[in-house]
C-alpha cells in the first residue's frame, strides 16, 4: 500500500529524518517506535506532504510528490495527529462534520457508524470538544480521521497522556479497525503495547532506521527489551 524510499525531512538546516526506507502492506498494522526526537512525527507529516521532504513516497501506486495534503486525504490517507488536536470550541458533532469535508455525501451514515464505534461520543454529541476527557478527545480525533474513509490510518502517539484503562481501549479500537480492513501506521512511545498489536515494526533512532522486524521478533529481542520495553 505504501512504499517509502530514501525519505529525508528538513526544517531549515536541520535534517530530522535522514534517508529512511519502509513499507506498509495492505491489511497490516505497522509501527514506528523510537524515543523523543527520533523523527516519528516528522515522518508521518512527510507522508502527507505537510513538511519539506525529499525521497519517494508511493501510495497505492501513486507517486505522491506533487500532491497537496488534502488530495492525499482524498486518496485515502488520514492522520490522527499527536496531541489529538480536536477543535475545542466546536461540538463533537461539528468536529465529525469537519472530518467529512471531502466526503459529505456519506456524512450522516459515517457519523452514525462513529457513534456505534464510540457510544460515549454519541452521548456527548452536542458538547464542546474542549469539555471531553483525554480518552474521549482521542476517540473523537480517531473518529474525525475515519470520516474521510481512509485506506491507511496513521496514528501519532494515540496513547500519550491517557489512563492505563483507556490506553487498552484505544489499542482495542485500533485492532478492530484493522479487522474491518483499514491498514494502520502507528507511531508510539508505548512500544510494548504497540508491538503487541503490530505485524511489523521499525525502530527509528536519530532520523534513521536502526532496526526492523516482525513485531513478535522485536518483543523477543534483548536490545529492544532493554532499550524500549523496560523489561
Ligand atoms: N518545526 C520544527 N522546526 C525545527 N525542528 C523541528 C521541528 N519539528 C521537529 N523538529 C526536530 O526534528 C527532530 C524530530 O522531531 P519529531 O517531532 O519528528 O520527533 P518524534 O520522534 O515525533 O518525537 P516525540 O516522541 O517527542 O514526539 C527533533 O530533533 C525535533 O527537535
Ligand atoms: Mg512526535
Amino acid at each position: 500500500m505504501l512504499v517509502v524510499k530514501d525519505l529525508h525531512v528538513y526544517y531549515g538546516l536541520i535534517e530530522a529524518v535522514k534517508g529512511i526506507d519502509f513499507k506498509v502492506d495492505t491489511g497490516n498494522i505497522v509501527s514506528l517506535i523510537g524515543s523523543n526526537g527520533a523523527g516519528k512525527t516528522s515522518t508521518l507529516n512527510a507522508l502527507l506532504n505537510s513538511v519539506k521532504r525529499t525521497g519517494e513516497v508511493n501510495f497505492l501506486g501513486y507517486d505522491t510528490k506533487r500532491h497537496l495534503t488534502h488530495t492525499l486525504v482524498q486518496k485515502g490517507i488520514a492522520l490522527v495527529p499527536e496531541g489529538r488536536r480536536v477543535f475545542i470550541n466546536l461540538s463533537v458533532e461539528e468536529n465529525l462534520k469537519i472530518g467529512a469535508y471531502n466526503n459529505s455525501e456519506n456524512y450522516e451514515h459515517l457519523r452514525e457508524q462513529m457513534y456505534k464505534l464510540f457510544p460515549r461520543l454519541a452521548s456527548k454529541k452536542n458538547c464542546m470538544a474542549g469539555s471531553l476527557s483525554g480518552g474521549e478527545a482521542q476517540m473523537l480525533a480517531i473518529s474525525r480521521a475515519l470520516m474521510s474513509e481512509p485506506k491507511l490510518l496513521m496514528l501519532d502517539e494515540p496513547s500519550l497522556g491517557l489512563a492505563p484503562k483507556i490506553v487498552g481501549e484505544v489499542f482495542d479500537i485500533i485492532v478492530r479497525l484493522k479487522n474491518e480492513g483499514i491498514t494502520i501506521l502507528l507511531v508510539e512511545q508505548n512500544a510494548y503495547s504497540a508491538l503487541k498489536i503490530s505485524d511489523y515494526a521499525y525502530v527509528l533512532e536519530n532520523g534513521k532506521i536502526a532496526m526492523q522486524d516482525k513485531a513478535k521478533n522485536l518483543i523477543g529481542n534483548d536490545d529492544i527489551r532493554k532499550k524500549y520495553l523496560g523489561l
